[in-house]
């Protein structure tokens, strides 16, 4: 990601951190109703207890949360590109493994997590037709054993300037050129789909 695509994403959550504290808000969701129907449909690829799971762009490592409320303890790995928001997640969650910066930052071993997560971390406007998303799905991909999941904004019902939205069904075919088993939900909010790429 460009250095200035970086700096703007992470002046844009210290700003709404300020503004909003711990708080779905800070996250850009309008509420945590909405935060937590994204966390439960990306749950639904499978996501046991005492699996091991990597939630690309976990803001505040809320999916954790989640998952400890439905009674599961994961072994958790988290990433995100903002340093206030990660420092809060570290507060909150100090046996899980919190790691600041995108992806293409880290070397991580290919197959060494179950599950591999990502909620609303492609929504970000990049201008770039959606190669960077394309990038990360196939290294998001690698890293799982189990499977995938990750949502993205639906252009069939939301276009806006200032958001990336995708064609699910151009996200699909592009999957589906990784994996053999490509699942797409689009069931459970009017302006999102979740995509399932399982091993
Ligand atoms: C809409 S918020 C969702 C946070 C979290 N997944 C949740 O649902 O609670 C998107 C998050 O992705 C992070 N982010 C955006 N692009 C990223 C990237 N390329 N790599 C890592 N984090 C990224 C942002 O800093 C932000 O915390």
């Amino acid at each position: 990601m460009k250095k200035e695509q970086r700096k703007r994403i992470v002046d844009r959550h210290r700003d709404s951190l300020t503004r909003h504290g711990h708080h779905p808000n800070a996250l850009y969701w309008s509420s945590k109703k909405i935060q937590d129907i994204r966390f439960r449909v990306l749950s639904e690829i499978g996501l046991e207890a005492g699996d091991s799971v990597l939630d690309v762009g976990c803001g505040f490592a809320d999916f954790k949360c989640w998952i400890e409320e439905e009674g599961k303890a994961v072994e958790f790995t988290g990433i995100d590109l903002s340093p206030d928001l990660i420092r809060v997640a570290e507060e909150k969650h100090p046996d899980a493994k919190l790691l600041c910066g995108e992806l293409f930052d880290f070397e991580l071993e290919s197959q060494s997590f179950d599950w591999v997560t990502l909620s609303g971390a492609m929504n970000e406007q990049l201008h770039d037709e959606g190669v960077y998303a394309r990038k990360m799905i196939a290294a998001m991909f690698a890293l799982c054993r189990k499977g995938l999941a990750f949502n993205m904004l639906d252009a069939r019902t939301l276009k806006a300037h200032d958001l990336q939205s995708v064609e699910p069904q151009e996200m699909l075919d592009y999957c589906q050129s990784l994996c053999a088993d490509v699942q797409m939900r689009d069931d459970y909010l009017p302006n999102d789909f979740t995509i399932y790429m399982r091993r």
